[in-house]
């Protein structure tokens, strides 16, 4: 028996839901823990025990048919399942370690000095998405990966094509990722190919992780030399369109919350901590899928084997078992509960570098802004399971 949830109806892709899906997932989680979409037949968990217990268990609930409501063709990390997900992983892990992310603070923060100072230097308003997150987004992440000269406009092109296509109900735009993959992995193996020739470590980014890399494994798995920049490439598309929105929602949220920001600026409230709460109250992901290996129970209704299942962390994130008063934005809480990056085998590898790039730009922020005025209407990303900003005209004002 599974619950359809009485008068319920959630669906992401509905107008509404995708403009404020935060009403319907307050009902999911009080009246319909498992529910399963009748058009669609998916099924949906939104309480924060739920996904979390989900999460964990990556054998029944498993990502090799990809994250998306369709199948998708299994890629690296994201859609993998072990025993190739954890040797994926475990190439260029220690370029996202807690100590390895401390050696690229001064040259990130850096990056938010000048992105804040051209803000308040310009005349007139300025998109906090285009101006501000992209720059931060991009200078970041090609940093540690070890590959500055790519082009921006590929890459963003790149990773905003994954993530439409992961949120697209029918499956499609897989072509157009391949293709973007293709013209940016170029981009990406004359770097690769230039420092194994060279011979010479570079700064432990990844680029030097995949070339230090090159015995295969007893049953075969290697990086080959397009394997290297496909690798690398990988990790870009997951990089920039999320950041990108945990910035730009957060600058959303100082427009509209002009009393916590102040606290932050203050020195009441880290600018770490408004990160975290940023994250919770507004997850970038808001959920992904995955395919129940076998049947799993969950609240007294049975999820059959086969079915696909979102596990909507936007909804953990709002479930007042865990947070208090979860839909107020209260930066001052301990919101580091909250699922945004995941949970389990699959838990952000980039959640180190996210949570520096966005500190960073807070802290510049808070040292420099005293109080940031919308200048317009934003254009939301129209992903209908991302949660962000296309473009989100702004003005800062200075402090
Ligand atoms: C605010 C920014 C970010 C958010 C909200 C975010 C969110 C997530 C989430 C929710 C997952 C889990 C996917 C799942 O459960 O199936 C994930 C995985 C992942 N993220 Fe991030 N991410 C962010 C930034 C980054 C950055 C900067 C990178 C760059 C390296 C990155 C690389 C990855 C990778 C490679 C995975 C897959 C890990 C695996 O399957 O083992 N992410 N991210």
């Amino acid at each position: 028996m599974h619950v359809e949830g009485g008068g319920v109806r959630y669906d992401p892709w509905d107008e509404p839901v995708m403009a404020d899906p935060y009403p319907a997932y307050e009902r999911l989680r009080a009246e319909a823990p498992c529910y399963q979409n009748p058009e669609r037949g998916f099924f949906v968990l939104s309480r924060h025990g739920d996904v979390a217990r989900g999460l964990r268990s990556n054998e029944q609930m498993i990502s090799g048919h990809g994250v998306a409501l369709q199948e998708q063709p299994s890629g690296l990390f994201v859609s993998e399942d072990p025993p190739s997900h954890t040797k994926t992983r475990r190439v260029a892990a220690r370029a996202f370690t807690k100590p390895a992310m401390a050696k690229h603070q001064a040259f990130v923060a850096d990056v938010a000095e000048r992105v804040v100072a051209d803000g308040l230097a310009a005349v007139g308003p300025i998109d906090a998405i285009g101006d501000v997150a992209n720059r931060l987004a991009f200078e970041g992440l090609v940093h540690v990966l070890g590959v500055p000269d790519v082009s921006p406009a590929d890459c963003f092109a790149m990773s905003e094509a994954v993530f439409r296509s992961i949120s697209d109900p029918d499956g499609k735009g897989i072509d157009e990722v391949n293709q973007l993959g293709l013209t940016v992995g170029l981009q990406v193996d004359g770097v690769v190919e230039e420092r194994k020739r060279s011979n010479v470590a570079g700064p432990g980014d990844v680029v030097d992780a995949v070339v230090a890399r090159t015995e295969p494994d007893d049953d075969g798995w290697r990086l080959n030399r397009y394997g290297r920049s496909e690798y690398v490439t990988a990790l870009i598309g997951p990089g920039l369109e999320t950041t990108r929105h945990l910035v730009g929602n957060g600058i959303e949220l100082i427009a509209r919350h002009p009393e916590e920001w102040a606290r932050v600026r203050n020195g009441e409230v880290a600018a770490s901590a408004f990160v975290e709460e940023v994250l919770r109250f507004e997850a970038p992901v808001q959920g992904f899928f995955r395919t129940a290996s076998e049947p799993v129970a969950v609240d007294g209704a049975q999820i059959p084997a086969g079915s696909r299942v979102l596990m909507l962390y936007g909804s953990a994130n709002r479930d007042e078992h865990v947070f208090d008063d979860a839909g107020s934005f209260r930066p001052a809480r301990d919101a580091t509960e909250h699922l945004a990056f995941g949970l389990g085998i699959h838990y952000c590898l980039g959640a180190g570098l996210a949570r520096l790039e966005a500190t960073a730009l807070f802290e510049a922020l808070a040292r420099a802004v005293d109080r940031i005025d919308l200048a317009g209407d934003g254009e939301r990303c129209g992903m209908a399971l991302m949660r962000g900003w296309r473009s989100l005209p702004v003005q800062f004002v200075a402090g």
